[in-house]
């Protein structure tokens, strides 16, 4: 090597080692694992798929490969186009259309390995457009690798016509049932898996601590070990499914870390979380899932305690990677390497961003509209700023996650199976898990509603399809209920067809008063309409004033309220509440939802869903059940009451149950040990239920002020009227006595624990 190479080359990694020290607060530079070596630890035992990664990296150019780093966004080649609706309450017919020619540049300039997104268009729809996709994509690359496409699948099949559609994940939480995650991820791949849709962009493992937080309800819960069971269920079930064969689907945890709990509530925008907070309670679930097998992350687009995340080092490599121990492909997020110029400013332009970004960790950017990444990343690459081992770590991560998929055996959809979409059993599954994810919160005895001669209907979400949808279903936001499936009941409808003998009347703020006269009930269906993201930011957790005007009038009739709050996070209605009979948390249930409440007003259902979130009762206030002692430190009891109207795991039910002889099978373990608990739970109503039976943890003394008490563990089963059912928790030291520091590691203290289940507590002591 000339003289000058080496300087040169030696003045590049000093330039780089700078410009890394300056992207993440205690990155070391001295002690990084080399690419090289990351590749080899990263290696599976599947010689012949390593030896073919080898094979490509050695014959791949650095454009092609930094063309397998990036991923467009099908605005860029493909068009919607729109048919007038056959009948005016059809909906207009919208298909996606490749233009062959956009698609082509992408392809034959950049070498783009991955696109991502649509809408939903017929199946029939997606199988052309992806095997077209593919066909021209192995057309265009002389190693023919094929593309990876990604879909954001929040709720089922949200971007495919016809599909079965399931509530969103707080609902999913509140049913304490991880078979519903399990559900909602087989029927998701039964629907999609045969269209070409490879990546799925879900589960989102985002803890909801925060309700101001637009994507409140895209999260399972404000408790990490709900949401780290729930994301499990759903990712093997996702990933290892047992009759999508010959296609594989890979899940998608997101957004890798501290999205949700934002300084100011609003999407994106700046969070400030102390470390040994971000290990005990936002990582959990994404080290659940890593454990699981899932074969990619996507990052949070904020930052968190002044480093954009796409920035860290630290958060992307020495956690993700060093502790977390993950293997697989880290995708930006929307736009997030750009953003570091644009928006966080800590690169001064998009060639410092990128380099930044990819120092820190990521494998593919999300652009998704320009390819100035892949410009950017190559010059960096020759001149000497970034290695080219480091280019190949991520290659072989997003080559080795294709041939996992087996996208080099089966690279084209098939169109055999597309009577396997809303089918009539999946959409019963996504029907049950609506209902089991309702949460009863008030009932003064006015549920279930039986034999009414006539109901009143009232309320922003009477009528209304977008309402129980949400947002990401259909499209990104759908404001037009008439995009939505004709046959979809609503609130309305679908009571109307509960009570097929009682006058069911809709009726808004001028004639509510009016139809009242001879009503059983009045059910008034509050909300909200869609958002998803940024636009669903607000100010103001309160119900607005014309909803809560429409409560009152309902109330004034003196007729028994129902109550229905149908929205992505819990709008506080503490000014109407005392008046209000019955209170139903209804979340955002899916395109079941209409069924599902109607079915647990009737009384055909017996609501058995449990909060998955603290229902705050003031709207400028709010703290998730497992906050520390001193946040109630002047009357605990007193506090609590005036903060939340529904903590956490609470929810009633039209049956009675009795929690009783709480045993342990010892009082104290030590460090290796066990303690088995167990608890009766007799039904002592009249009607059978399913009763979740969830089991915390007090640790009385820590070093690191202690949570008031924590989940781990929960089991929901049928009780029969009359009769008792046993519940067993072991409790093992190391897994559930333990909580992490602020460096992550495992904190096991001696002391007094408390086992709290039910009504019922019981003293034990770690020796
Ligand atoms: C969202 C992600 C989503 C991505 C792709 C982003 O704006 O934050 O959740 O997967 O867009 O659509």
């Amino acid at each position: 090597m000339k003289m000058h190479t080496v300087i040169k080359s030696l003045l590049s990694m000093f330039i780089a080692n700078m410009l890394l020290s300056a992207c993440s607060f205690d990155s070391d530079p001295q002690s990084l694992i080399t690419d090289k070596r990351r590749m080899e630890m990263e290696r599976t035992n599947n010689t012949a798929m390593e030896e073919k990664i080898e094979d490509l990296l050695g014959s791949m150019t650095l454009e092609e490969k930094i063309g397998q780093m990036t991923q467009i966004n099908n605005s860029q080649f493909a068009k919607e186009i729109s048919t007038p609706a056959s009948s005016p309450s059809a909906p207009p017919e919208t298909l996606l259309e490749i233009d062959t020619a956009k698609l082509i540049y992408y392809l034959d300039s950049f070498h783009i390995g991955s696109f991502l997104n649509g809408i939903a268009v017929p199946a029939e729809n997606w199988y052309r457009y992806s095997k077209q996709l593919q066909e021209i994509a192995l057309r265009h690359d002389k190693h023919g690798i094929p593309i990876i496409y990604g879909v954001d699948h929040m709720h089922g099949a949200n971007y495919l016509e016809g599909s079965t559609i399931f509530p969103h994940s707080f609902n999913i939480g509140a049913t304490f049932d991880t078979q519903f995650s399990a559900d909602e991820a087989y029927v998701l791949g039964l629907e999609t898996a045969d269209l070409g849709h490879h990546w799925i962009f879900a589960p989102v493992l985002d803890i909801g601590r925060n309700p101001n937080w637009p994507r409140f309800y895209e999260t399972y819960s404000e408790d990490p070990y709900l949401a780290a069971s729930m994301g499990t269920a759903y990712v093997k079930m996702l990933q290892e499914h047992p009759q999508t064969a010959p296609y594989k689907q890979a899940a998608t945890a997101k957004h890798y870390i501290g999205y949700s709990d934002p300084d100011n509530g609003w999407d994106r925008t700046p969070a400030t979380i102390d470390k040994q907070q971000l290990y005990e309670f936002h990582i959990p679930s994404f080290k659940a899932v890593v454990d699981a097998g899932i074969k990619s992350f996507m990052i949070n687009g904020g930052e968190v305690n002044g480093i954009p995340v796409h920035a860290s080092y630290e958060l992307l490599t020495r956690v993700l990677r060093d502790q977390l121990g993950f293997k697989g492909v880290v995708v930006t997020d929307w736009e997030d390497v750009i953003r570091l110029h644009t928006t966080h400013k800590v690169a001064k332009d998009m060639k410092e961003a990128t380099f930044k970004a990819i120092m820190a960790g990521i494998d593919m950017s999300m652009t998704p509209y320009t390819t100035d990444f892949c410009i950017a990343l190559k010059e960096l690459v020759q001149e000497k700023v970034i290695s080219m081992d480091r280019i190949n770590l991520s290659v072989s991560r997003i080559l080795r996650l294709k041939m996992e998929l087996g996208l080099w055996e089966h690279p084209f959809p098939q169109d055999t199976r597309l009577d396997r979409i809303g089918r009539k059993e999946s959409k019963a599954k996504a029907r049950k898990a609506a209902e089991e994810s309702l949460v009863l919160i008030k009932n003064e005895g006015v549920l279930p509603l039986t034999a009414p001669k006539k109901i009143v209907v009232a309320g922003h979400n009477a009528d209304s399809k977008r309402g129980l949808g949400g947002g990401w279903t259909l499209r990104w936001i759908t404001y037009d209920d008439k995009l939505y499936p004709e046959d979809m009941p609503t609130v309305y409808t679908a009571l109307k067809d509960a009570y097929p003998d009682a006058q069911v009347q809709l009726a808004d703020e001028k004639t509510l008063k009016a139809s009242a006269a001879g009503a059983d009930a009045i059910v008034i269906a509050a909300g909200e309409e869609p958002y998803s993201e940024t636009p669903g930011n607000f100010s103001n957790l309160e119900l607005d004033d014309e909803q809560l005007e429409l409560i009152k009038t309902a109330q004034e009739t003196g007729k028994p309220v129902i109550l229905l709050m149908i929205a992505g996070r819990p709008r506080t209605i503490s000014d109407v509440l005392p008046d209000c009979d019955a209170f139903i948390w209804c979340g955002l249930p899916g395109f079941e939802g209409g069924t599902a409440i109607a079915n647990v007003i009737s009384g055909k259902v017996n609501p058995s869903g449990k909060m998955s979130f603290s229902y705050p009762a003031q709207p400028g206030h709010w703290f998730p059940y497992n906050h520390k002692n001193m946040e109630l430190f002047f009357d605990f009891d007193k506090a609590l009451s005036m903060t939340t109207i529904a903590p956490f795991g609470y929810g009633l039910s039209y049956t009675t149950y009795k929690y009783s002889d709480l045993t342990l099978s010892a009082n104290s373990l030590d460090a290796e040990g066990s303690i088995t608990a167990s608890i009766t739970v007799t039904n002592t109503g009249s009607k059978a239920g399913r009763e979740a039976v969830l089991w915390f943890i007090s640790d009385e003394v820590g070093t690191y002020t202690r949570p008031v008490k924590a989940l781990k563990h929960f089991e929901k089963l049928e009780i029969a009227p009359g009769e008792a059912k046993t519940f067993t928790f072991k409790i093992n030291a190391d897994e559930h006595l333990s909580y992490p520091n602020a460096k992550g590691e495992k904190m096991l203290e001696p002391g007094d624990f408390t086992l709290r289940v039910g009504d019922q507590e019981a003293a034990f002591v770690l020796e």
